[in-house]
C-alpha cells in the first residue's frame, strides 16, 4: 500500500467510518494491535515455562483476551468469570457478586486476570482478593485501558495497554447499554448517545 492509501485508510479509521454515536476514535485498530503485540511479548517472556491461566472478566474483556492470547507464545489455559457490581446510584459500591465462577482449579498455578478497563479499581481489588484465597502460585493483571483519574483503591495493572482520560469510551469489547462492543477501535461516545438513553 502506498503512503497516500495508507493516509486515507487512517483518516477513515479515525472518523469517517465511525458509527454516528462515536465522537472520535481514541485508539485505532492499528494502535491497539501494536500494543497487544507488545503486551503479549512481555507476558511470553515473563511466564516462559510456567503454568499460566488467563482469567477473562466477562463481557468487556473478550476481544482483548482473544487477541492477547494469540500474541502469547507460550502455552496458556483460559477461563472466564462474570461479575456484577452492586451500584450505588451511578458509582460502584465495591461490592461484587460472582455471576459465573471459574471452571478450572487455580491452586499453584500462575493467574493473569484480563480486563478491558480499570476504572475505580474496586472490581479488580475484589477479584484479586477472591482468587488469592484459592492459593494460586501468583496473580497478575493485564488491562487494556486504565482511567487513573477515577481510581478509588490503590491497584495498578502489571501489564497495561493505555492510560486514558476520564471519557465515556466504547468499542473493542467495551459497551454502553450492551451496544458498540464490536467496534474494532476504542472511541469516545457522543454525550447525546448516553444522555438520551
Ligand atoms: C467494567 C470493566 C471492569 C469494571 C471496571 O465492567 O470490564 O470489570 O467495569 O470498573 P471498576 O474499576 O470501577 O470496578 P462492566 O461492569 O461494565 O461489565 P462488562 O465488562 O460486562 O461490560
Amino acid at each position: 500500500m502506498d503512503s497516500t492509501n495508507s493516509a486515507l485508510l487512517y483518516e477513515t479509521e479515525r472518523g469517517v467510518d465511525a458509527v454516528d454515536d462515536v465522537q472520535r476514535v481514541l485508539l485505532s485498530e492499528e494502535e491497539i494491535a501494536r500494543k497487544v503485540k507488545q503486551l503479549g511479548a512481555a507476558i511470553t517472556e515473563d511466564y516462559q515455562g510456567k503454568d499460566l491461566v488467563l482469567v477473562g472478566i466477562l463481557k468487556g474483556a473478550i476481544i482483548f483476551l482473544a487477541d492477547l492470547m494469540r500474541e502469547i507464545k507460550t502455552p496458556v489455559n483460559v477461563d472466564f468469570m462474570a461479575v456484577s457490581s452492586y451500584a450505588e446510584g451511578t458509582t460502584s459500591s465495591g461490592v461484587v457478586r460472582i455471576l459465573k465462577d471459574l471452571d478450572l482449579s487455580i491452586e499453584n498455578r500462575h493467574i493473569l486476570i484480563v480486563e478491558d478497563i480499570v476504572d475505580t479499581g474496586l472490581t479488580l481489588e475484589y477479584l484479586v482478593d477472591i482468587l488469592r484465597s484459592r492459593h494460586p502460585a501468583s496473580i497478575g493483571v493485564a488491562a487494556l485501558l486504565d482511567k487513573p483519574d477515577r481510581r478509588l483503591v490503590d491497584i495498578i495493572p502489571d501489564y497495561l495497554g493505555f492510560s486514558i482520560p476520564d471519557e465515556f469510551v466504547v468499542g473493542y469489547g467495551l459497551d454502553f447499554a450492551e451496544q458498540y462492543r464490536s467496534l474494532p477501535y476504542v472511541g469516545i461516545l457522543k454525550p447525546d448517545a448516553y444522555q438520551d438513553a
